[in-house]
């Protein structure tokens, strides 16, 4: 890569991140539990992911959050600990689960990247499938930190393009940003 290219590269993910962080809102709620129930069952998920038990991350269940994801064995700081793949609609689509699962699209325009106000992405049925290279589809289900803790890992877009046109899949990875203890939450 160029470094003019490197650097317009590394411009465009420090505003995907910052834009990412920003989780929409939405008053009405459409509920992910009713909608896509097998993407939010443990047991199901376990039963059909091969190497399930192979991961550096497992599927567990608290009472304070509910579904969560945590590791498995320690996971060093800068690997990519899950994928997070969503389907881009109109922006007139109603956000599954009130928007908590939904991202802003990015355009290019005018030699910069902004946000296409016309289109989000979101949650859909093929959002979790079988993992690459032991790495899950498992990303909407990791947690936000508590309130006394800062997150682990961040989102990195890794399908990066000019243009996006609905009903293409967007695909982004949750990065570990410090080293991950055995047994400890994975948080964005
Ligand atoms: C979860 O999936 C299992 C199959 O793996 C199924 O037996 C069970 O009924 C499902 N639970 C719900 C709440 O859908
Ligand atoms: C993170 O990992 C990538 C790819 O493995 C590598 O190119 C990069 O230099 C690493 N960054 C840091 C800060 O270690």
């Amino acid at each position: 890569m160029s470094l003019a290219k490197r650097i317009q590269f590394l411009f465009f993910l420090s505003v995907a991140k910052f834009i990412c962080s920003g989780r929409i809102r939405n008053p009405n709620i459409r509920n992910e539990l009713q909608l896509f129930p097998f993407l939010f069952n443990i047991s199901f998920i376990k039963e059909t992911t091969q190497n399930y038990d192979h991961f550096r991350v497992f599927l567990k269940e608290t009472d304070q959050k509910g579904l969560g994801v945590f590791s498995s064995r320690r996971i060093p700081a800068n690997r990519t600990v899950m994928y997070y793949r969503l389907k881009i609609f109109e922006n007139t689509y109603q956000r599954v689960g009130d928007g908590k699962y939904s991202l802003v699209v990015m355009k290019r325009f005018n030699n910069a990247y902004v946000i296409d106000d016309n289109k989000v992405a979101d949650l859909y049925e093929g959002s979790n499938s079988q993992p690459i290279a032991r790495i899950p589809f498992w990303a909407y289900i990791a947690n936000e930190p508590d309130v006394t803790e800062s997150p682990n890992c961040v989102l990195v877009l890794v399908t990066i393009k000019d243009w996006f046109n609905v009903g293409e899949l967007l695909l982004l990875k949750l990065a570990s940003i410090k080293d991950i203890e055995p047994g400890q939450e994975i948080t964005w």
